[in-house]
């Protein structure tokens, strides 16, 4: 949703923008529900449970791709200071927690720092402490939906300004291959948006990204299907979600946690199959499911880097740099703008 600087809501001093429209919401998902094939947005995962359930995911022993991220993180932070820029406003898209660029502060000492996330609300409160743990680091939440356009709001900017730094280095920074669940469409959309974000900034301005690599889907595959089920409750959750939205009448129990590899479009699917005939209604439509029919939740691109690199550099970035683990199994890019 496009920000709308004009009545910047929230808590503390961090800006609301994005506002859930729920007859929106409703018309998105009975328009997934009923087309073929059918599906529902990876957004209706993250409700309380489904955070909740992602969290547990990033513990699993067959989910590689968190941990394996932080390794990268452990063993290159120094070379990887050392080519960022100094002093520069470290803008956080999807912060959640705000946990794994807090863990950077110390080596890479931002002169700013504004989280992005859908919620200002929950940002203010991941801020809390960390606002008192760096007292002279400013901190800004801004609450938005970058998923379809993206760009700094003008109240954003004009903090900056009031601090000193609207012509300061920006890093746009991305961890946890979240670009991943963006189509290379929409990847390179994001993309062409936070190159623009960084050419607002001053000279070294860039992006730092995680992202997911091709590998053996005896890899892959246990990572997204985990033997405990904790991704298959996490997929099926999303039901739960969409009953509360919709008032629909999903049963979870009656649908299969499906997920493979799609080697031709290097993607993970995740969908979930209708166990038995049923038909599923809310308020003014319905849908009849035949056994073994699946409802779509999501994709997770997998990237070769020289792929990634190619992507980035169409989105206007220079030449990346990129830092991977032994295994090469996720790369860490630094893309300058
Ligand atoms: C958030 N995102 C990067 C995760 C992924 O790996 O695509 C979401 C996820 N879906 C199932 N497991 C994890």
């Amino acid at each position: 949703m496009p920000a709308t600087p004009s009545a910047p809501t929230g808590t503390h001093q961090d800006l609301q923008f994005h506002q859930a429209d729920p007859a929106q919401q409703q018309a998105e998902l009975a328009a997934g529900l009923q087309a073929t094939p059918a599906s529902v947005s990876p957004k209706f995962f993250y409700d309380r449970l489904g955070s909740h359930l992602f969290d547990a995911i990033t513990e699993l022993p067959e989910y590689y791709p968190t941990r394996t991220e932080a390794a990268i993180f452990g063993q290159w932070l120094p070379d990887m200071a050392a080519r960022l820029p100094a002093r520069a406003v470290w803008i956080d898209l999807g912060a959640g927690s705000c946990a794994k660029a807090a863990r950077l502060f110390g080596t890479v000492r931002p002169a700013a720092y504004l989280p992005v996330d859908i919620s200002a609300a929950y940002l203010s409160q991941a801020l809390e402490p960390l606002r008192r743990e760096h007292p002279d680091l400013p901190m800004l939440g801004i609450g938005q939906d970058f998923s379809v356009q993206w760009a700094l709001p003008a109240p954003a900017v004009h903090w900056l300004e009031r601090l000193g730094l609207r012509g300061a280095p920006r890093c746009v920074f991305y961890p946890g291959s979240s670009i991943g669940n963006f189509g290379p469409d929409e990847a390179l959309r994001l993309l062409r948006d936070a190159h623009a974000v960084c050419r607002q900034g001053g000279a070294g301005s860039g992006l730092l990204i995680g992202v997911d690599r091709v590998k053996a889907p005896e890899v892959l595959e246990p990572a997204y299907d985990d033997a405990l089920g904790v991704t298959a409750a996490f997929n099926r959750n999303l039901l739960l979600h969409v009953n509360r939205q919709l008032g629909s009448d999903f049963d979870p129990a009656a649908w299969d946690h499906v997920a493979f590899y799609n080697r031709i479009e290097s993607r993970i699917e995740m969908h979930l199959s209708a166990r038995s005939p049923q038909t599923v209604s809310w308020p003014g439509g319905s849908r009849r499911f035949a056994a073994g029919e699946r409802i779509h939740t999501e994709h997770s691109y997998k990237w070769e880097p020289a792929a990634f690199a190619d992507l980035l550099q169409r989105a206007g970035f220079a030449t990346p740099l990129h830092w991977t683990d032994a295994r090469g199994w996720f790369s860490v890019f630094w893309a300058p703008a």
